[in-house]
């Protein structure tokens, strides 16, 4: 029986060989790392799946910004990757951690998700959508129809600007 659990109950390097039997070794230079490039990932809003002790899904979520042309950040939630086992794939447990994160930032009130990812999985079963990033500028390639985000308290999502990581603003 498979249980979700917070990520940092696990390992990093299981983490990160995880990340290698889904993605490739070479996935480091994708443009979803550039976006969050030097921010740690957030504890509370990543996830595990566990299958009989083994770690076979993994969730993270990163803080990340759309940055506007007056140097201002808008602060958004970075979700992924999102990453299971290629052994495990198709049994619900991307599902159960999509679920997971999803409604840990509804109870948060955290600030909007996105990510980059198929709007044939991530709109499906979450609503995620392109719909108000047109706007939205990547440090990388990226495919616009695959440039999604979801509002966990309702704001409408637009603006114009880079993504990029969130800078520390001090009062
Ligand atoms: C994508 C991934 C996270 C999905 O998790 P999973 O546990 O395998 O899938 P689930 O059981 O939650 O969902 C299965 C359903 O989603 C569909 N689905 C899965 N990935 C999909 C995709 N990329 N596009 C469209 N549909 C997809 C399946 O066809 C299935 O639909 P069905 O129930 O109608 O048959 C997983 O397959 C994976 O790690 N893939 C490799 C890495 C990757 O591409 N990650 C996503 C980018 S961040």
């Amino acid at each position: 029986m498979s249980v979700i659990v917070p990520l940092d109950t696990q390992p990093k390097e299981a983490i990160e060989a995880l990340l290698d039997a889904a993605f490739g070794p070479d996935r480091h230079g994708r443009t979803a790392y550039l976006i969050r490039d030097g921010m740690p990932w957030l504890p509370q809003l990543s996830f595990a799946v566990l299958d009989a002790g083994q770690l076979i899904g993994s969730l993270q979520s990163w803080p990340v910004a759309l940055t506007h042309e007056d140097g201002s950040q808008t602060p958004l939630v970075m979700v992924g990757p999102v990453a299971v086992d290629p052994a495990h794939q198709k049994g619900g447990h991307g599902r159960a951690m999509m679920d997971a994160v999803v409604a840990a930032a509804r109870a948060q009130r955290s600030e909007p998700l996105m990510m980059i990812g198929d709007p044939e999985y991530y709109g499906r079963f979450w609503g995620f959508t392109a719909q108000g990033t047109a706007g939205w500028a990547c440090p990388g390639p990226f495919e616009p129809r695959r440039l999604l985000a979801l509002s966990v308290d309702d704001c409408p999502i637009d603006g114009v600007g880079m993504l990029s990581p969130r800078i520390a603003v001090t009062a």
